[in-house]
């Protein structure tokens, strides 16, 4: 099954060709990142603008790289939610346009599922029941995979995103966006020893907390207590800490088969050194260019939804979608 995946829900304009789920042809990913770098963050209507412009040819692009017609297609999927409505709209519409005009079937897929299925696009598939660590820009959750498209919600942050705490720190830091790229880099060339910064371990808790961990960075940039380079490293070693013993208890305590590190913040080194270390069962981590969004995890979800994600050319999008949500 030939799959063409369309993502826009945030600030990359993206479409990804595979074959049965698990074979990649083609991951085009048109950036934003350099527009939004210059207001230090995401702009939603600016994204929208840009979607439109590049949508178009990023399909073309696709289509041309995976050396496939229209009519070699047997699905278009497309992220119906979570993320900014008027960007998903844009992924949308031009989704719909295609399937109707190509006479080909519509899937509608969750983003943070299409983050989850990047494991898929590996040699070896994961085994089921899995733990999907989602770190993204827009969440930060631990869920429990029983089987395809069956998701138990087990740990959720209560505040920010990990992604989201990167980038704000970055911000304050002055170390520019995205934040994780850029804490990740400076952290590498700290050289001094980094400060201690809070851990939130809310109890017994699997849930997330990082708003007291900005506070904290916040706090020691204004005092210039130490450099910006160890304060980033201080900052990314408190968030991996956090993230990995969460995952490794919960893993243990459900008794999954494998764990998924899946999302933006799934491309940071020391958390994917320190994940597979302490993960009890083996980690699945996707390649650096498929943990940031894309389209080709969209196609690669999609495969395996290709009943229950069956869209009408009436699929709005759900720009606040639970996975555990069906
Ligand atoms: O999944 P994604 O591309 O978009 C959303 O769905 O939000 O994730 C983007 C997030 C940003 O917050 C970005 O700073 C973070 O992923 N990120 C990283 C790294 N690369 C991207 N965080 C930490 N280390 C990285 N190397
Ligand atoms: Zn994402």
């Amino acid at each position: 099954m030939l799959v063409l995946g369309i993502e826009t829900s945030c600030d990359e304009t993206a479409v990804g060709i595979v074959v049965d789920g698990r074979r990649l042809l083609t991951n085009i990913v048109a950036s934003q990142a350099a527009i939004h770098a210059q207001y230090g963050g995401v702009v939603p209507e600016v994204a929208s603008r840009q979607h439109i412009e590049a949508i178009l040819p990023v399909v073309r692009a696709a289509l041309a790289e995976a050396r496939c017609t229209p009519a070699d297609l047997d699905a278009v999927a497309v992220t119906a939610g979570p993320g900014l409505a008027g960007a998903l709209l844009v992924g949308l519409n031009t989704a719909k346009a295609l399937a109707f005009a190509w006479s080909k079937p519509l899937i509608a897929v969750n983003h943070l599922e299409g983050h989850v299925y990047a494991n898929w696009l590996s040699e070896t598939p994961p085994p089921l029941p899995a733990v999907a660590l989602i770190v993204s820009g827009g969440h930060s959750e631990i869920v429990l995979a029983e089987d395809h498209g069956r998701y138990r919600l087990l740990g959720r942050t209560r505040d920010d995103a990990a992604g989201e705490a990167f980038d704000k720190a970055a911000r304050v830091l002055g170390l520019g966006f995205p934040g994780g790229p850029a804490i990740e880099r400076a952290a590498r060339d700290a050289g001094t020893k980094p400060p201690r910064l809070p851990r939130a371990w809310l109890g017994k808790s699997d849930d997330f907390s990082f708003s007291g961990l900005k506070s904290a960075v916040m706090r020691l940039a204004q005092e210039g207590a130490a450099p910006a380079a160890a304060i980033a490293a201080g900052f990314q070693t408190a968030v991996v800490d956090v993230l990995t013993a969460k995952t490794a208890r919960v893993t243990a305590a459900v008794g999954a088969r494998s764990v998924l590190l899946s999302g933006g913040v799934a491309a940071n080194g020391p958390l994917r050194a320190a994940l597979a270390e302490r993960s009890p069962v083996p980690l699945w981590a996707p390649p650096l260019d498929l943990c940031t969004d894309n389209g080709a995890m969209i196609a690669a979800a999609a495969f395996y939804r290709a009943e229950s994600g069956a869209a009408g050319l009436d699929l709005d999008v759900r720009s606040s979608w639970s996975l555990a949500a069906g």
